[in-house]
């Protein structure tokens, strides 16, 4: 086991070892359980994370909130049109001032060609970590929560077949983070991974080659296909969510135009009925209800996405706990 990880930033999993990732799992069951026998776990006494929101959030704002007051911490949610930011702060005098108010700097920016950079000079100024609460490109603590919920619901991820699935959506342009994170942490641990999208829709060429270096490094697989329900076939786990052309519309409104060609892109059903008996339907939230997803589907005896929602706080707690610890 991997224990030294204080003063780590955690901007993209694949920065950090499979032994570090295996640590962050195995605390983050034990916080679970503790939580579950209503055992305190003041790790994080007197300690504060400023988090920083260039976008909305259900989940992470409340997650990393709830996870900061659980480990005996405060967490101060700062919304970056509420900063001098658009006055004038730099990045690099975020990092520095934030950095010597707080014991952890958290930040979402998935501003498209901007977020992670920005994350990144943030993190270069910084005294403490910078925990990355999803750029344009990564959105580690959610993998790290989707990874734990295969685990428990499958016990050894090695040889189970993901379907990771483009599907449509009309709310907004959804950032790649999610797809682009999971592929790579999948692959790392031995799933037979398959990346389905239409071809508008593909995610950058070094994430797929890191990928593919990955699965032959942890013996498992992965494949891009263009088929949503062959991409089902026989899935252990079918994680259908929309995402933008990013790499191909040159704007939002070519984007969603593009994806009008694929409305048909839903998870349903018959769709699911494809995938193995007993496949478990993931979702990051949140989804475009009857469009990305039908309610007989996300709200179905398949779906996990309540547990998924869950282990945010436990996968964020054990992140916080050793890197600012
Ligand atoms: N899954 C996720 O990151 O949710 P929020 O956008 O609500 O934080």
């Amino acid at each position: 086991m991997q224990t030294n990880l204080r003063g780590r930033d955690l901007i993209s999993l694949q920065e950090w070892t499979k032994e570090e990732v295996d640590t962050v799992l195995d605390v983050a069951f034990e916080l679970k359980r503790q939580r579950a026998l209503r055992i305190g776990h003041p790790l994080l006494r007197d300690k504060v994370l400023a988090m920083l929101f260039f976008y909305s959030s259900t989940r992470t704002r409340a997650s990393f909130e709830a996870g900061m007051a659980q480990l005996g911490g405060h967490a101060q949610f700062i919304e970056s049109r509420t900063t001098q930011i658009a006055h004038g702060d730099t990045a690099r005098e975020i990092g520095e001032i934030l950095g010597r108010y707080n014991d952890g700097i958290a930040i979402r920016n998935v501003d498209w060609g901007v977020g992670n950079r920005y994350i990144r000079e943030v993190a270069e100024a910084s005294r403490v970590p910078v925990l990355n609460m999803q750029c344009d490109l990564f959105h580690p603590h959610q993998s790290l929560a989707d990874l734990m919920t295969i685990l428990e619901k499958k016990g050894d991820a090695r040889g189970r077949t993901i379907a990771i699935s483009w599907a449509y959506a009309a709310s907004y342009q959804k950032p790649i983070s999610v797809p682009v994170d999971l592929s790579l942490l999948t692959t790392r641990y031995g799933m037979n991974v398959r990346l389905v999208h239409p071809p508008e829709f593909p995610l950058p060429v070094d994430v797929l080659e890191q990928a593919r270096e990955n699965a032959r490094t942890s013996g498992g697989s992965f494949e891009v296909m263009d088929d949503f329900d062959a991409g089902m076939r026989g899935a252990d786990v079918v994680y259908a969510k929309s995402w933008g052309a990013l790499l191909t519309a040159k704007d939002e409104t070519e984007g969603a135009e593009v994806a009008k060609r694929y409305t048909d892109w839903i998870t349903d059903e018959r769709r699911l009925a494809l995938a193995a008996p007993d496949a478990i339907y993931m979702h990051p939230l949140p989804a475009d209800r009857g469009i990305e997803v039908t309610d007989a589907v996300i709200d179905g005896p398949h779906s996990v996405v309540y547990d998924e929602a869950e282990n945010r706080l436990h996968a964020q707690k054990a992140v916080m706990a050793l890197t600012m610890g």
